[in-house]
């Protein structure tokens, strides 16, 4: 495997959430796999899970890793062909990625969306940037659209934890007082359509997302309808699509409380605002599965890693 842009890059996803529990199992298998390899990780944005999460699967996996702050420490990029580099940005994508590709082996990269310019956070230039000029592997560690690390930890959890061969699966907006991305709602989507599930997506009017992800999927603005008997309810905010980057509703009514959620096991990606996103009863719970998928960001980020590694000559 070359890179690790988005979902399409998985080639089959049992066999992925299969290897992924393998090597939880028993992390440290492959700890000579990546001797003398080094990742770099580009931080544009923050991170807490993201970060430490790859850089243990690096580790586990026996690799280097260097970390860089590139949003608050790196110097400005600029990302036009041909630009009259006159102003603030001191730096082409042209240099900096082929610079990076000579001090490591695998680069991963965070750059969230401006949601200011829906054409330019449509076309990653953050990332196909580095996957344009960089001549080594690109892992999307979250991206303008995408944040296929985590969906491919959901996935694992899922697995884990589902008591049915097809589950009810149902991600349901919830209110937030900022602008957030679409990123991790469109790879949840996109990972569901590969998994066997029974798949709702609920939000209030205003809110859906691009329907070339979202395609066929069953979506029901009735959020308790939606929900009528799910084994597994995804929180998660994001902002309008087609009124692009805008906060339309904080209707507080789309909370998730333990009332709603009756049976159905909680997830989320974190970090979620207590008592806004969700009510502290539903995380302080038992059906809270937050913390298992943040473990499983590790196993995920591991074999994605392996698989890349494996494939270097
Ligand atoms: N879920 C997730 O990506 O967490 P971080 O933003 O903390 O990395």
């Amino acid at each position: 495997m070359k890179h690790y842009l988005s979902i399409k890059d998985i080639d089959s996803l049992s066999d992925w959430v299969s290897e992924a529990r393998t090597l939880k199992a028993n992390p440290m298998a492959h700890k000579n796999l990546g001797e003398g390899k080094t990742i770099c990780l580009l931080f544009f944005n923050n991170s807490l899970r993201t970060r430490l999460s790859t850089q243990k699967a690096a580790l586990n996996l026996g690799m280097d890793v260097m970390v860089m702050n590139f949003g608050s420490e790196g110097w400005q990029l600029e990302f036009e062909d041909g630009a009259v580099m006159n102003q603030g940005k001191s730096e082409h994508i042209k240099e900096a990625a082929k610079v990076v590709s000579q001090f490591c082996d695998i680069v991963a990269i965070r750059a969230f969306a401006s949601l200011t310019d829906k054409e330019k956070d449509e076309a990653e230039i953050v990332l196909n940037g580095f996957k344009n000029y960089a001549s080594i592997p690109v892992v999307n560690m979250e991206s303008s659209v995408a944040h296929p690390l985590q969906a491919l930890a959901d996935a694992i959890t899922i697995d884990e934890q589902h008591t049915k061969p097809r589950p009810k699966v149902v991600l349901s907006w919830a209110p937030h007082p900022k602008a957030l991305p679409h990123a991790v709602a469109n790879s949840f989507v996109e990972m569901m359509q590969l998994q066997n599930a029974d798949f709702v997506i609920t939000h209030p009017k205003g809110y859906e997302l691009n329907p070339e992800i979202t395609k066929d999927t069953v979506i029901e603005y009735d959020q308790e309808k939606a929900m009528e008997n799910a084994d597994f309810v995804y929180v998660k905010n994001w902002s309008s699509y087609s009124d692009y980057g805008k906060v339309i509703s904080q209707d507080l009514d789309w909370m998730m409380t333990l009332e709603k959620l009756g049976n159905a096991k909680f997830m989320h990606c974190l970090p979620v605002r207590r008592n806004v996103v969700v009510e502290d009863a539903v995380l302080d719970g038992e059906q809270s599965l937050v913390i298992e998928q943040a473990n499983n960001r590790t196993y995920a980020a591991q074999v994605v890693l392996k698989k890349i590694l494996s494939s270097l000559t």
